[in-house]
């Protein structure tokens, strides 16, 4: 089966359909963004490389970088990381404040805002540049020394990012932030900014098909362990009250961003990026879904 002939079709497929659904406005900077963008790119863990439209242009990855985030945090704190943070689905919007007044401002998983701010909060205390580490880890781990933040989408969330500093005073008046809320607001903002390339972010993602080992050098950033545990967490909640939905069509453990991307896995086989900047209802990308549907329908992959 020959992967970039299967790309294509979908490819043509897709951009002939057309989209229900709009743009991420809530964040200014993102509004700018043509919804007819649309790239893919697959890497596999042998070094092959397929990818159509888009591909190579950068967009905002918003929440996936809360993978990222997790997995530096989950290789600080180990266990304890759980004390702080659940691993259940949430069931609920991503941005969602109801569920955290009930379960005392420990939120359910670290893949929703919150899960994430308090991720944000914990890895203050562990990295001595946190701007410069953090990205300096996703330049690592994907082999793109150029990735960076983008100053304009960090400014314009932080302006209107009303409702997260909301669920990061919330937890602090239960005690699960300990730092200023104002430098973990500006941390999880400058997270949330960075700025990728569905290239960029399917060789990211390879560390979490290849078990937790860079596939340039096998060297093991996270434990094979660790790894399934952030697989697992990316499988039940990484489309919040769509991530049934992911699962049944998909099939992959995989990550959503209201920048319209998503980023998925099969573990010990390939990790492959989408962007398509329409959100569904549930502020995912409807047709960076229905791309991964195709693609593991198409080649049979899928961990079920
Ligand atoms: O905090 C926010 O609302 C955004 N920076 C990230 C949200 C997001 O990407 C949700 N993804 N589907």
């Amino acid at each position: 089966m020959d992967c970039n002939v299967i790309l294509q079709e979908i490819y043509r497929e897709l951009s002939q359909t057309s989209q229900n659904g709009h743009v991420a406005t809530y964040i200014p900077e993102l509004a700018k963004v043509s919804p007819e963008k649309y790239g893919i790119h697959l890497s596999s863990i042998q070094g092959e490389r397929f990818f159509v439209g888009d591909s190579k242009e950068k967009f905002s990855i918003q929440s996936i970088a809360k993978v990222f985030a997790l997995t530096l945090a989950f290789h600080f704190e180990k266990e304890k990381l759980w004390k702080r943070v659940g691993v259940e689905p949430s069931g609920s919007a991503f941005n969602s404040l109801v569920q955290l007044e009930y379960e005392n401002g420990k939120p359910r998983n670290p893949l929703i805002n919150s899960g994430a701010i308090v991720v944000a909060d914990i890895l203050l205390n562990h990295l001595g540049d946190p701007a410069n580490d953090f990205i300096e880890f996703i330049r690592t781990i994907s082999g793109h020394p150029q990735i960076d933040y983008n100053p304009k989408v960090y400014q314009s969330e932080k302006q209107t990012g009303f409702k997260n500093y909301a669920q990061a005073n919330l937890m602090k008046s239960f005690g699960n932030i300990h730092n200023e809320i104002e430098k973990v607001m500006d941390f999880y903002f400058l997270m949330c900014s960075v700025e990728m390339s569905c290239c960029e972010l399917a060789d990211a993602f390879l560390l979490y098909a290849n078990h937790g080992k860079l596939v340039q050098s096998n060297e093991e950033f996270i434990t094979t362990s660790q790894c399934k545990r952030i697989n697992a967490i990316m499988q039940t909640c990484g489309f919040y009250d769509e991530a049934g939905d992911f699962s049944f069509r998909v099939g992959l453990p995989g990550k959503s961003g209201v920048g319209g991307g998503i980023a998925a896995v099969y573990p010990g086989h390939y990790s492959v990026a989408v962007w398509s900047p329409v959100l569904n209802a549930k502020g995912n990308s409807g047709r960076g879904i229905k791309t991964l549907e195709l693609l593991t329908t198409k080649t049979g992959s899928s961990i079920f």
